[in-house]
Formats: C-alpha cells, sequence, structure tokens
C-alpha cells in the first residue's frame, strides 16, 4: 500500500483560497492552477479512463504520461476545453471550464493558455514568423510592426531567431517542435500544454528540448503540463506526474516520477520505468 499522492487534498478549497504554509520548495507558492476532480471520458460504450483527480500547482512541470492509447492526448484536449468530460469537473486559474457556466469558463481560459499539439500544426503556406504572429493577429491589438517584433522575441527564446522566414518543410523536425512552442507562447500564457514535445526525435534533440521547457519555466515562471511517454525526458522535466494506463482505464501512479521509478510496487509502474531503464542501458 502506498500513501496518499500529494495532490489529491481532499481540502482542495482551502488550498485555493490561501497559500499553503507548506510550500513545496519551488518558492511559488502553492496557488492551484489546475483542478481536475473524477474526470472520465467515453466514447460510446468504451471507457477510456474514469476517476482521474489531479491538483497542478503554479510553476509546476507536471506530466502525463503513460503508454499509446491510454488517453494522454484526450485528457489533455479536456483540460484546454476541446472536449467535454463526461463526468467530473476541472476548473483552470479559478475558471470552471465544465458544468453549467463551462462555456464562459473555457471562454475566459482561452487567453491564458498556450498549446501545442501533438501534430505540431504549423501551418505549411507560412513562414515561422507568419505562423507566430497568427495568434497575436487574432487576439491583440498590436499593429504588425509589433506583433512582428513580439514574434521574434519568441523565435529567440527558442534558439529560432535565424530561421524566422523559413517555411515549416524547410526546417528539421526539432526545429517544428521549437516553433510549435514559440507560438504557443505567443500571447505570453502564464499555463503551456504541449503533447508529446519529443516525439519523433533523436535523443539529443529531445534532450535539447527539455533543456529549453526548463529553461522557459525558470525564465518565464510559466506552468506546464506535458503529455509524453519518453522515460529520459520525464525524468529530467517532471516535478511531478500521474500516469494513465489503458486497461485500468485511469489513473494508476501519481507523484514525484523518481519515487515512482523507484518505489511505486504497482506492476505496471514497474514495468513502464523499467523497460524504459533497460532500453536506454542497452542503446548504450
Ligand atoms: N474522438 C474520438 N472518438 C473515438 N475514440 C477516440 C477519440 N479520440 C480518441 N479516441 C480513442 O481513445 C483512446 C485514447 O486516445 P489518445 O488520448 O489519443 O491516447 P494517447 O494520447 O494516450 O496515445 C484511443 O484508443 C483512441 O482511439
Ligand atoms: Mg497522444
Amino acid at each position: 500500500m502506498s500513501a496518499p499522492p500529494p495532490g489529491l487534498l481532499p481540502q482542495g478549497e482551502e488550498e485555493k483560497q490561501a497559500p499553503s504554509p507548506c510550500g513545496r520548495g519551488l518558492g511559488e507558492g502553492t496557488t492551484t492552477v489546475i483542478e481536475a476532480e473524477r474526470v472520465a471520458q467515453r466514447f460510446g460504450p468504451r471507457t477510456i479512463f474514469r476517476d482521474v483527480s489531479f491538483t497542478v500547482r503554479a510553476g509546476e512541470i507536471f506530466v502525463i504520461l503513460g503508454g499509446s492509447g491510454c488517453g494522454k492526448s484526450t485528457l489533455m484536449k479536456q483540460l484546454i476545453g476541446l472536449l467535454t468530460p463526461n463526468e467530473g469537473s476541472i476548473v483552470i486559474r479559478g475558471h470552471a471550464i465544465t458544468g453549467p457556466h463551462g462555456a464562459a469558463g473555457r471562454h475566459a481560459m482561452l487567453r491564458e493558455i498556450g498549446v501545442m499539439f501533438q501534430s505540431g500544426a504549423l501551418f505549411g503556406s507560412m513562414t515561422l514568423l507568419e505562423n507566430i504572429m497568427l495568434p497575436l493577429e487574432m487576439y491583440t491589438d498590436l499593429p504588425e510592426p509589433g506583433r512582428e517584433a513580439v514574434a521574434r522575441v519568441k523565435l529567440g527564446l527558442v534558439g529560432l531567431a535565424d530561421a524566422a522566414g523559413l517555411k515549416p518543410a524547410e526546417i528539421s523536425g526539432g526545429m517544428a517542435k521549437r516553433a510549435g512552442i514559440a507560438r504557443a507562447m505567443a500571447l505570453d500564457p502564464p499555463l503551456l500544454f504541449l503533447d508529446e514535445p519529443s516525439a519523433g526525435l533523436d535523443p539529443i534533440t529531445s534532450a535539447g528540448l527539455d533543456r529549453l521547457i526548463l529553461d522557459l519555466r525558470r525564465d518565464l515562471g510559466a506552468t506546464f503540463v506535458v503529455v509524453t511517454h519518453e522515460l529520459a525526458s520525464i525524468l529530467a522535466i517532471a516535478d511531478r506526474c500521474i500516469m494513465l494506463d489503458r486497461a485500468a482505464q485511469g489513473m494508476i501512479a501519481e507523484g514525484d516520477p523518481k519515487r515512482l521509478r523507484d518505489e511505486s510496487t504497482n506492476p505496471s509502474v514497474r514495468a513502464f520505468f523499467r523497460r524504459e531503464v533497460l532500453e536506454a542501458e542497452t542503446a548504450r
């Protein structure tokens, strides 16, 4: 039996109102940024997951992990308001995005989040600069020179200052991921969602992306929710994580991934961490 995970405080209400006296050493207090309670998703007769509950705190890098098809992207779509859960409630930065006022909550939340989808989703006919200027055009009154200046700053942040004039087909996979992150940051959102930022990248490029995420968190103080199944990434960046499992149709672990790796007694959690560790060792 493991101890109750620290994120599942029954007194969630109190935590929202006042910073907890027992901070987690991030220097950010413990303001709750995301509160998901007993969330479920079904497609037709099929339950993808149920009873998924967790809290994300300001300044954290929070990872959603698990094998392919367990519902990571589905959960992320619920968190960004693209999919309404069949059950449960989600509050993002104080906005209830489910329930009777969910539509208003989702609308209010949109300006406060940035999203990088699994597919990257850059527009192929536009340069990187134009791709990053697009959200600024849609959501701000900035004149064009201002939009361009902001977009160039974001490209600089992800190390693509010199690639502003290139189109997505002209850049590498790693650069496209960086550009996707720059676009997600266009509006300076305090909360960023990244779906599989390192999928399909070689280990060195992937490690560079992990460093970028850590640097951005340090420099911007933003909160990150990152979906990934890459163990090296998880161990490098995650303050805390939850693990979803397809067979269990829900969450099977929550906490510091290093502790889960070393201490979990759940066979599926152990298999996830051990298999990947063995693969990494044999690859060397
Ligand atoms: N809109 C949808 N309609 C029906 N099934 C879906 C839909 N979206 C996802 N699924 C199914 O839900 C499961 C979880 O998908 P997904 O969240 O994409 O998994 P992951 O990101 O963990 O790989 C998959 O079996 C997928 O086929
Ligand atoms: Mg996915």
